[in-house]
């Protein structure tokens, strides 16, 4: 089978782990007989550098015309001017928005071995294995007014989380397909007690529980959830959310594993590619120095293998591999090791 993938390394520690996954699914490629074009295009600060925008409609019309988008990480201090009128991070909201891939699924599983890279007593990580649904394309991220101007003398700021009813049930439906393949328990996460838009969340979240008896379904509010995350992370299984709680609680949920470098994502839709990401950033702090763990990537590819590619045994080899290297007591610096970028890859290869 011959793949085509849009390959956006981005910025950042971005270009660095992106190599690490192009070379897994390479060697998944020689292993398995199929073949992986990569077509690589800019995004974020850099075609900023090399077109004015973070992202351009070619890129765009390349991404939607592929297989599955593979993306790094985007931003960076270069960008980061709040004056500034274009930003990195508008190209992946762009990106996410045009191949409206509503649905960012965001695992998060412990390594037994790794128990000791987190903070949490290691009794409280004990069969934790989550994963969060993470609404992706509307919420507080997309809402209109959003901007600034000068409301009675004073600089104002808006932004404005609106949700409706499809955009809510599209995303909690997956969530409950979801769980019926794993603990068959949701937990809703929302500020029902505040907001108008968590109402009518917790509103067609019922509903849709409604016709999915065989799963319990959980109402939490987000500071209990955030709470809990921490407490007894165990305890929960599937997790939805709106966009900005769902990329809150995923960076707090990394500390569980160890080390935000090691999560990775699959943003769906309604069929056309999806698009896969490591949930971390570009890295400011670490990018250069040839250090950043690259297994939020390569187990990234390895959710592209099944959810896009239909290459689910391919998959499971990798996150195998990923297990082994691991096991076998390899590290990177984040998780207290010594191992670089490469050398870690190089691991995951010959484990393969
Ligand atoms: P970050 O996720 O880039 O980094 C947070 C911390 O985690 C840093 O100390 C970093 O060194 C560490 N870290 C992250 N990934 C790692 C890896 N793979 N290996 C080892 N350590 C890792 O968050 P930030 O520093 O707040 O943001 C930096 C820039 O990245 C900002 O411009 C932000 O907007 C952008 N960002 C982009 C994405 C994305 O493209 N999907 C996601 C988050 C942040
Ligand atoms: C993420 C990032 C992005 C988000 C930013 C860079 C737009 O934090 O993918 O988690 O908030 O969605
Ligand atoms: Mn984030």
């Amino acid at each position: 089978m011959q793949v085509n993938i849009a390959l956006l390394p981005g910025d950042g520690i971005g270009p660095e782990v992106t190599a690490s996954a192009v070379k897994v699914l390479q060697k998944i490629g020689e292993i398995s007989g199929h073949s992986f074009a990569f077509q690589k295009q800019l995004i974020g600060g850099c075609a900023i550098d090399a077109h004015g925008t973070a992202l351009t409609d070619e890129t765009i019309q390349i991404c939607q015309q592929s297989d599955a988008v593979f993306l790094g990480a985007v931003g960076g201090p270069k960008w980061d001017d709040p004056n500034a009128t274009v930003r990195p991070e508008r190209g992946l909201l762009k990106l996410r928005k045009a191949l409206d891939v509503f649905a960012n699924l965001r695992p998060v599983s412990v390594f037994p071995q790794l128990a000791e890279a987190s903070p949490l007593k290691p009794e409280k990580l004990e069969g934790v294995d989550l994963l969060v649904v993470r609404e992706l394309t509307g919420g507080l991220y997309f809402g209109e007014p959003k901007g600034r101007s000068i409301v009675d003398g004073v600089e104002t700021a808006v932004d404005t989380l609106r949700y409706n009813a499809n955009e809510i049930r599209r995303v909690v439906e997956l969530a409950f397909q979801l769980a019926k393949d794993r603990s068959k328990k949701v937990t809703s996460v929302d500020k029902a007690n505040v907001l108008e838009s968590s109402r009518l969340w917790r509103k067609i979240t019922a509903e849709v529980a409604a016709n999915h008896p065989e799963v319990t379904l959980e109402n939490m509010l987000v500071d209990t959830a955030s709470m809990r995350l921490i407490q007894n992370p165990a305890d929960i299984d599937v997790l939805v959310t709106s966009n900005m709680f769902g990329d809150i609680l995923t960076d707090e949920a990394s500390v569980l594993s160890g080390s935000m470098g090691l999560l990775p994502s699959a943003s769906l839709g309604q069929g056309g590619p999806g698009l896969y990401e490591p949930i971390h950033g570009s890295a400011p702090d670490i990018a250069g120095k040839g250090i950043a763990n690259p297994m939020g990537a390569i187990l990234s590819a390895a959710l592209m293998l099944r959810y896009s590619l239909n290459l689910p045994e391919e998959g499971v080899r990798v996150e195998s591999a990923v297990r082994k290297v691991i096991e076998t007591g390899n590290r990177t610096v984040d998780l207290g090791g010594k191992l670089g970028t490469a050398q870690i890859t190089g691991l995951v290869l010959s484990a393969l």
